[in-house]
Formats: structure tokens, C-alpha cells, sequence
């Protein structure tokens, strides 16, 4: 298999996409901000099916990271990343540096508005301003037919759509399930932070995530109910600190009483200093 091109300008990733429109060919496009795992793998091998050509970009994007996060210590991995966009068969990875992708004084966000504040933004916030920014930019230069986006950030995914949504950007969104290791934890660039322990103990999401679907499927509707017995799991398992554990309605994030049509069960937990999110749909 070729190796991918590599993009490392705006201008070269806009001429590849005026060649796709030219051309007449449709172009699928999997961001990404590198340390690319099974997750990414899956969502490449993705839009190679779909698409007759596939981008993926590798930006580490400095406006989602607040103060205090980990944008200087973020694993950077470009050869292995190469390696894995060659074997799920991309076509081109867009690697862009920060100068290229951010002028000076850049003044203009992307913000949707109560989608971002909840769940993930409450304790990050500005985090998804940085984010719907960054894809906006990122649609803009690759102009992608399709765009795929895994269920892991949930919130992330949801705030994407909006904004596709209310901003008529020409891109179908395209959902992908989350992709586990063989014992249950979503799969993550930021579990390399793991200590052994500390992977251990990181179970204690899928745990009490699968408990609150399993009891769901029996019949349980009381969120309250589910949130603490998956807050007793977490803190049976594991020593960490819980940032939110949140039953929401999928589409409009807000939280249930109790549980009908579609939600999600979500949650963020601190191991050590790594904050690790996973979530559930369910189906009420
Ligand atoms: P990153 O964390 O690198 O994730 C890139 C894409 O991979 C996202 O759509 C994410 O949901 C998906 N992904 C990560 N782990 C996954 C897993 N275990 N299963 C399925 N999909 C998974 O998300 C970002 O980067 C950034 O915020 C970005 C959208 C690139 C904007 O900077």
C-alpha cells in the first residue's frame, strides 16, 4: 500500500481537496490529534469504504486545551501515526503546524451555545469553543464529503452535528461506534498515562456503565437510582475522583429524571491526574 501524502500546509491540503472536487470525488475526513490508536484505526477504515478518498488530520489543537491541561505533555507519535494512516489506507494525512493553522491575532470562534457548558464543559471550559473552531477551520480547508466522529466524545460529537446543522456546512457527520480494549476501556491516546494500577482501576467506568445499561435493559428507568449505584462502583474499583457521572437526554444533553427515548449515560474520572471520559447509550 502507498504511503499517505503528507500535507504540512493549508495551501497543500487545499490544492489535494480542489483535486477531489475537481475530480469528482467524494472525500472522506477522520480529524484527529495524533497517538493514533484501534479508535482512529476504525474511523480511517471507515471512511476508506465509503469514500474514493480519505484525509486525516494530526493537530494538536492548543484552543481546546485549558490552562493547567496537558497540551505540552499530549503524546506526539508522527511515525507510528504515519504508519497506521498507511495501513487503514488514507490517502493523505493534513499535519499542519500551529503558526499555520492559528494567525496571532485570531479573533473569531465557533461556540454553540448550551451544548458546550454541560457535562465535559463544566469542567473545561472553553474546551469545546476550541474544538468546534478547530473543526470548522478544518472543514473549511479539506472540504470532506463525509466526516467521522466516534461516539467515545459523545458531547463532542453532539456539539459537531449542531453546529454542522446550524451553520448549513456542507459535510454529512457521521457517528462510529466507540472501539474497547479486550476487557472493556474505551480505547484512548491518553491512557498511555496509565500507571498498571492505574489501568486497572480505569475499568471501573466500563463497569459501572455496563451495569447501568444492563439494569436499564431490565427495566430500571430511575436515574438518580443508576447514578449512584455507578458512583459506588467507581469508588469500589478505584481511587479516583469523579468529575460528573450524568444520565442526559442524547440529543438535547440535558439531564433526565427518568430514563425514555434515547439517552446516554456519561461520566469523567480522575486516575491520578489522568481524567478519562466513557459513556453509554440507552435505550428507555
Ligand atoms: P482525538 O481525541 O484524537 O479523537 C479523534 C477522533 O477519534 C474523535 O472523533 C474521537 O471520538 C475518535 N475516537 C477516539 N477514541 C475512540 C474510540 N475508543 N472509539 C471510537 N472513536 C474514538 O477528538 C479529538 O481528537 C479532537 O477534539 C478533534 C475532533 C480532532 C478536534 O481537535
Amino acid at each position: 500500500m502507498a504511503d499517505p501524502a503528507v500535507l504540512k500546509t493549508p495551501d497543500e491540503m487545499r490544492s489535494f481537496s480542489l483535486m477531489a472536487l475537481r475530480e469528482d470525488k467524494s472525500l472522506g475526513f477522520v480529524p484527529t490529534m495524533g497517538a493514533l490508536h484501534a479508535g482512529h484505526k476504525a474511523l480511517i477504515e471507515r471512511a476508506r469504504k465509503e469514500n474514493d478518498l480519505v484525509v486525516v488530520s494530526i493537530f494538536v489543537n492548543p484552543t481546546q486545551f485549558g490552562p493547567g491541561e496537558d497540551f505540552e505533555k499530549y503524546p506526539r507519535t508522527f511515525e507510528a501515526d504515519e504508519k497506521l494512516c498507511a495501513q487503514a489506507g488514507a490517502d493523505a494525512i493534513f499535519f499542519p503546524d500551529k503558526k499555520a493553522m492559528y494567525s496571532e491575532n485570531a479573533r473569531t470562534f465557533v461556540e454553540v451555545g448550551g451544548l458546550q457548558d454541560v457535562l465535559c464543559g463544566m469542567s473545561r471550559p472553553g474546551h469545546f469553543r476550541g474544538v468546534a473552531t478547530v473543526v470548522t477551520k478544518l472543514f473549511n480547508l479539506v472540504r470532506p464529503t463525509r466526516a467521522y466522529f466516534g461516539r467515545k466524545d459523545a458531547q463532542q460529537l453532539r456539539i459537531i452535528q449542531t453546529m454542522t446543522r446550524d451553520l448549513d456546512l456542507p459535510v454529512e457527520v457521521v457517528p462510529c461506534e466507540i472501539v474497547r480494549e479486550p476487557d472493556g476501556l474505551a480505547m484512548s491516546s491518553r491512557n498511555k498515562y496509565l500507571s498498571p494500577p492505574q489501568r486497572k482501576q480505569a475499568l471501573c467506568l466500563a463497569h459501572a456503565l455496563a451495569h447501568c445499561k444492563k439494569a436499564v435493559a431490565g427495566g430500571e428507568r430511575d436515574a438518580m437510582k443508576l447514578i449512584g449505584e455507578m458512583a459506588e462502583i467507581v469508588e469500589d474499583e478505584s481511587d479516583g475522583e469523579i468529575d460528573y457521572i450524568a444520565i442526559v437526554n442524547a440529543e438535547t444533553l440535558d439531564d433526565v429524571a427518568v430514563i425514555a427515548g434515547e439517552c446516554l449515560a456519561a461520566m469523567a474520572v480522575k486516575i491520578g491526574q489522568t481524567r478519562l471520559i466513557d459513556n453509554v447509550r440507552l435505550n428507555g
